[in-house]
């Protein structure tokens, strides 16, 4: 099978404006939340990435009318809390981790069995952390022998609330709990470690659903409504990453960013950049929905390593390939922990990186939970993103410092979260192309 390569050439900087396309997460449950509301969402900024697509068809499966996405807008006539439809086969959510997590919750509380799966890399990881609690609420779930999907769900269980204290960071694990405690009797809460992505919380409390939160413990009681709102989903931070690493490494680079999402549970990357010496300001900001957001002004500037706090980890989860290439071109060493997490990504992101930065010349040493990275000169080279959207961009963003060109095997998985990579990169200033090889 042929898949897609990048080849980034080096030098250049970042300028001008950019608008990066609409947050993954937020989309994902702009369809979910959506759907089982009464009436009809609308829905602008949608991202028309493979991963949120998988997401809607699984929707469009299960009998819910939706139209679009165009143009980022979508239209969902939501079949209310339940009237979905059982989905004649098995739902396939692709790459998407999130897609699988979060519908395992709803799917364990539906009067029908459904099957879910994904490609090669979502099939390696890891379920039970939510198959176990779903167990524990009466879900009648199963896995295969190593806790991979297919996750094979049967209908009509009679689900019970628990209290459940995570013992991962995950705001899947949160989300997939409170999804199924939209169902549950009694009362669902989590509680987490550190502090997650709260857009589920935040997206119930739009559709007029009552949460309740207490310091890190989040609940839902079941026997509510959802109504039908207006959603518009702010640029992704987590794409938006890419470019305030490339801008921030990349002598006269000087970009906006505009309308990206900014929630304070998201922002760990701006946090990290800032603390390594990043010029990052942020102006107008507002709301959206529920949702803070701002446009972001970077300039290049001089970084310096650091050594990342922990409690920063679960706030730029998805953005660490990012960070590692500016820890690369920092002055000084940058030490990761607390953060295992990266290696049941949709690939290993501290093996991965850590291969990649060593074929560019990089001393980058993984360590079980992190990794350990001393600043230095970036060469060219070849480099392999095994499948993985966000290592394919991190290392197309290295070319702006490196001394010869990158190329970059097997990226189509750019397209899972960042459909328009390729011209996005170019506008603001990157000589990239792709290729197919062989
Ligand atoms: C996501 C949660 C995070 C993140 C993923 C999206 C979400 O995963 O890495 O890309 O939308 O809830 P974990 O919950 O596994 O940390």
């Amino acid at each position: 099978m042929s898949s897609l390569r990048f080849i980034a050439r080096p030098g250049g900087k970042l300028t001008g404006r950019l608008r990066v396309p609409g947050d993954k997460s937020i989309s994902h449950r702009s369809i979910m939340l959506g759907a089982l509301a009464e009436g009809t969402t609308e829905v602008s900024g949608f991202l028309e990435g493979e991963d949120s697509l998988a997401t809607l068809n699984a929707f469009r499966a299960m009998g819910v009318d939706i139209e679009g996405p165009v143009a980022g807008r979508v239209t969902i006539h939501g079949a209310g809390l339940h009237g979905l439809q059982p989905p004649a086969g098995a739902l396939d959510l692709g790459n998407s981790g999130t897609s699988m997590r979060l519908l395992a919750g709803l799917l364990a509380a539906q009067p029908f069995d459904s099957v879910l799966t994904g490609d090669a890399s979502l099939s390696k990881r890891p379920m039970r952390r939510v198959t176990q609690p779903l167990s524990q609420m009466g879900a009648q779930l199963e896995t295969s022998e190593d806790g991979t999907p297919p996750i094979h769900i049967h209908g009509n269980a009679r689900l019970k609330g628990i209290h459940y204290e995570m013992p991962v960071a995950s705001a899947q694990v949160k989300s997939c709990l409170l999804l199924a405690g939209l169902y549950a009797e009694g009362e669902t809460c989590v509680t987490e470690k550190a502090p997650t992505r709260d857009h589920t919380e935040r997206m119930l409390a739009g559709f007029g659903y009552p949460v309740t939160r207490q310091g890190n413990r989040v609940c839902v009681k079941s026997g509510g409504s959802m109504h039908a709102t207006t959603i518009d989903i702010p640029a992704d931070i987590s794409s938006a990453a890419f470019f305030l690493v490339g801008a921030s490494i990349a002598a006269g680079s000087d970009l906006r960013l505009e309308h990206v999402g900014v929630n304070p549970t998201r922002i760990g990357v701006i946090n990290i950049l800032r603390a390594m010496g990043a010029e990052i300001e942020l102006s107008n900001e507002r709301d959206a929905g529920g949702e803070p957001v701002a446009d972001i002004r970077v300039k290049a500037a001089r970084l310096h390593g650091i050594t990342i706090p922990e409690e920063q980890v679960p706030l730029a989860i998805d953005e660490f390939p990012a960070l590692f290439i500016a820890a690369a071109c920092a002055e000084g060493k940058t030490i990761l922990t607390g953060a295992g997490e990266l290696r049941v990504k949709e690939s290993d992101r501290i093996q991965v990186m850590a291969d990649g930065l060593q074929a560019l010349g990089i001393e980058a040493q993984p360590t079980e939970d992190g990794m350990i990275l001393q600043g230095g000169n970036l060469q060219g080279g070849r480099v392999h993103s095994h499948g993985d959207h966000r290592i394919a961009m991190a290392f197309a963003m290295a070319a702006l410092r490196a001394s010869g060109p990158i190329e970059i095997e097997d990226c189509d998985n750019v397209r899972t979260s960042f459909p328009g990579f390729l011209q996005a990169a170019t506008q603001a200033g990157l000589t990239i192309s792709a290729d197919e090889t062989g």
